[in-house]
């Protein structure tokens, strides 16, 4: 293979064939190919993009650079989600215990903050012992005991996805629709789920901001999904605001435990109910084993309504956070965080941001709050940095909502008076205020799957 050749034809507009993709890929996994060749393919396809052919065949050599696994002996439907990445994106915290509750096996295997992004990881790591780094063996033991885990990619599970992933956050080619897709895909058919939801991000603050190019996301993971036998499932949602009003890891750990003790701003727990719905209406049209089908695909509107009603439920009751309570004693977490937040480590400089003048707020802009976080140490510019769990934002002021001058809006958490200065700029520019309407995205948009797009808003 003369990979110089592969680069100059994907360079120049040309396509590789499915089998150069898998000798590539097999080859880049052997270690015969160096990061530098790759980068540059990779900086190729960013430019030209990808045929569905080449996609398909790039998706299949990182599944097959690592293992499947099998979680068929739980006996139960097998089912888990994944976002696209946002700020303040702290669903899977509270959804992957829901999700469990209600009666599914969820193997969440998550990532870490990218780019502007937070990961999944770095905010469960901030709950003091909580260890990601479960062997398959513990996750499979930990499965059967309680259904769900939240770990990080194992060395088994598409192991050349873990290293584009690195690859691609420092060589400026996250925002790539095949790129984005085999990533995600890749991880999630290792898992061998008989069901996936994915929570495809629209707006600024999002890898793929054109509303557009994330419908064309969301419809080339569903296809990768279904011609894999994975039903998939798509929920477009809000990326052009934060989610929630915590950004930062231990902020938003702090945010995911009052939404799953019944509190929490409207807007997570609402995007959250959705998902379930999605994971558990998946979870019950007969895929995999557990219960026979009594859900269609497109279940009716009473059907949903039941599911909805179910799903409020496992929180309002309690036993969502019961089993969050439990996953995080199984994984070396102190399960005391449930009752008591503040177990979870505390910034050491604390500042209040007021409003500079009176009016509508028009924006809270999510990827200047994002890199903001990620700059006061909350997340990484290089792959071996330390992430600083305690830093971030509380911002309490939401688009469309009037205020007065001098009125809080919201809180900066910092590990020093640099942090706490370097927050406040990025509040003055993050949140604008001016007369007028605010122009939002519908929270929840649309619901894609392989027979087309509901529009929910
Ligand atoms: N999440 C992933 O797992 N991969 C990406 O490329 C983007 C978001």
């Amino acid at each position: 293979m003369f990979v110089p050749g592969l680069i100059e034809r994907k360079r120049d507009g040309g396509a590789l064939t499915p089998g150069e993709w898998r000798d590539l890929i097999g080859a880049y996994h052997a270690g015969t190919v160096p990061d530098y060749q790759m980068s540059a393919l990779l900086m190729a396809v960013y430019l030209r993009g990808m045929t569905r052919e080449e996609t398909a065949a790039l998706l299949d050599a990182m599944v097959e650079s690592g293992r499947r696994r099998d979680l068929g002996h739980l006996g139960l439907p097998v089912v888990d989600k994944h976002s696209t990445g946002g700020v303040g994106d702290k669903v899977s915290l509270v959804l992957a215990p829901l999700a469990a509750a209600c009666g599914l096996a969820v193997p969440m295997m998550s990532g870490r903050g990218l780019g502007h992004t937070g990961g999944t990881l770095d905010k469960l790591e901030s709950i003091p012992g909580f260890r990601t780094g479960l062997t398959l063996d513990e996750t499979r033991a930990q499965m059967a005991r309680l259904g769900v885990a939240m770990i990080g990619q194992t060395p088994e599970i598409a192991p050349v996805d873990k290293r584009l992933y690195a690859m691609r956050d420092v060589t400026a080619t996250v925002e790539c629709i095949p790129l984005i897709a085999c990533s995600i895909m890749s991880k999630k058919l290792a898992e061998g789920l008989t069901g996936l939801v994915l929570d495809v991000k629209q707006g600024s603050g999002a890898f793929i901001t054109d509303p557009a190019q994330s419908l064309e996301l969301a419809q080339t993971m569903i296809r990768l999904g279904e011609d894999r036998g994975c039903p998939t499932v798509a929920l477009l949602t809000a990326m052009d605001r934060p989610l929630g009003r915590a950004c930062g890891n231990a902020l938003e750990a702090e945010e995911a435990i009052m939404a799953l003790r019944g509190g929490g701003p409207e807007d997570l727990v609402e995007e959250t109910v959705q998902e379930a719905v999605e994971m558990v209406v998946l979870g019950r049209t007969g895929g995999g084993g557990g219960q026979p089908s009594a859900v269609s695909r497109q279940p009716s509107a009473a059907d949903r309504a039941a599911i909805e009603k179910e799903v409020r439920a496992a929180l309002s009751s309690g036993k969502a956070a019961e089993k969050f309570q439990q996953l995080i004693e199984a994984q070396g977490g102190n399960p005391a965080v449930v009752e008591d937040p503040s177990v979870l480590p505390q910034a050491k400089e604390v500042e209040v941001y007021y409003a500079p003048r009176g009016g509508t707020v028009l924006r809270v802009e999510p990827r200047t709050i994002g890199r903001a976080v990620v700059e006061m140490g909350g997340g990484r510019t290089k792959a071996d940095d330390m992430v600083d769990p305690t830093v971030g934002f509380v911002i309490t002021a939401r688009p469309g909502q009037t205020v007065h001058a001098s009125e809080p809006l919201a809180s900066i958490f910092a590990k020093d008076a640099a942090g706490i200065a370097l927050g406040r700029r990025a509040l003055d520019a993050a949140i604008a205020i001016g007369e007028g309407k605010a122009e939002l995205l519908p929270l929840i948009a649309a619901r894609v799957t392989a027979q087309g797009v509901e529009a929910l808003a």
